[in-house]
């Protein structure tokens, strides 16, 4: 018997690289062996930031030939795009009337945005948390794999729940965060910041071999080992920070070169380089094999959509019920 319902939403951004990989898209994948998974491209809540329809239809389309190429399994996993299920904007109406103001602007995704100044921050923007308290509980999800950066909206949606619970009786399922702890943060490629777009410091995992194989090189390795013949500190390093996670048969050998001088820093990114592709194999064939079948990815995600429309249908229903609708 499947165990827990996990669900999960993906905004889409662009280009995979190796942190959205090892921090939600692998892990994701990981989930539907053994639960029930709900996988969906948050487009409502991309058009907070999305706005040009050719972009986010691409966009959407491409994240899911990405998430279809690393292995979601649609016999398994019920993948759809969050608007083909109009009910949950329904259900965030409704949510949003028990939500507190205060409690949205205590959000940091909120506060983050104007502190940057961010001119005309939408209503959208603000609610935000509501709409997405109402994917997750519009499904009866009871585990919810996301980045740090999304902990404190689980916590909006278990408080939203709980207090509709009180006013309106036992209706939804109170869920919980899923963090992983190992892969939480993925240094980027200039050995500071995290794996980010915005930093500039990716490694793409569906770049093209050549554009993969310059990203890993420049990566930057412990920066006080400067001649080949220096030892270097492979605790401080981001190469093998990640050799530990793709190349975990190697990682002593490694280390111990390192430390005594016999293996350079490329020679290690080389190592580095290979352990990733072997990785990625499969999921970069499967990618080129899909981008020529866009009816199937169509398909897949219509039928996840009828699947997960079923679900939140019933909860609807319980929802207007109780609150007299
Ligand atoms: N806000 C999430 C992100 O940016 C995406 C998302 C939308 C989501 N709805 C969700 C994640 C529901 C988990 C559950 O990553």
């Amino acid at each position: 018997m499947k165990s827990k319902r996990v669900l999960s939403g993906m905004q889409p951004s662009g280009k995979p690289h190796l942190g959205n990989y090892l921090g939600a898209m692998k892990p994701h994948i990981e989930l539907q062996e053994d639960h029930e998974c709900f996988y969906f491209i948050a487009n409502y809540h991309a058009i907070t930031t999305v706005r040009d329809k050719k972009t986010l239809e691409n966009m959407t389309t491409e994240l899911a030939i990405d998430y279809l190429s690393i292995g979601l399994d649609p016999a398994k996993t019920i993948f759809f795009r969050q608007s083909d299920v109009p009910e949950v904007t329904e259900l965030a109406w409704i949510l949003s009337t028990v939500t507190p103001f205060g409690l949205l602007e205590r959000a940091h995704a909120w506060k983050d945005a104007n502190a940057k100044g961010k001119k005309n921050p939408t209503a959208g923007l603000f609610g935000y948390p509501v709409l997405m308290a109402a994917d997750i509980l519009a499904y009866d999800s009871n585990l919810v794999p996301v980045g740090r950066d999304q902990k404190q909206h689980i916590e909006i949606t278990r408080d939203i729940a709980n207090t509709f619970n009180s006013i309106y009786g036992e209706t939804f399922v109170i869920p919980e965060d899923l963090i992983e702890k190992e892969v939480e943060t993925i240094i980027g490629t200039d050995g500071i910041h995290k794996m980010s777009k915005s930093y500039g410091n990716t490694v793409e995992i569906f770049a093209p071999e050549e554009d993969l194989k310059k990203q890993i090189m420049s990566m930057v390795t412990d920066p006080s080992r400067i001649k080949k013949d220096d030892p270097g500190n492979p605790d401080i390093c981001n190469v093998f920070s990640l050799q530990k996670i793709f190349n975990p048969s190697e990682t002593k050998e490694i280390k111990q070169g390192c430390k005594n001088a016999t293996l350079g820093c490329v020679d290690c990114k080389k190592k580095l380089l290979t352990a990733v592709l072997e990785e990625l194999k499969k999921p970069r064939e499967k990618r080129i094999e899909l981008e020529k079948n866009l009816d199937y990815i169509d398909e897949v995600l219509k039928k996840g959509a009828k699947q997960a429309r079923e679900v939140a249908t019933k909860t609807l229903e319980r929802v207007r019920e109780k609150v007299g609708l």
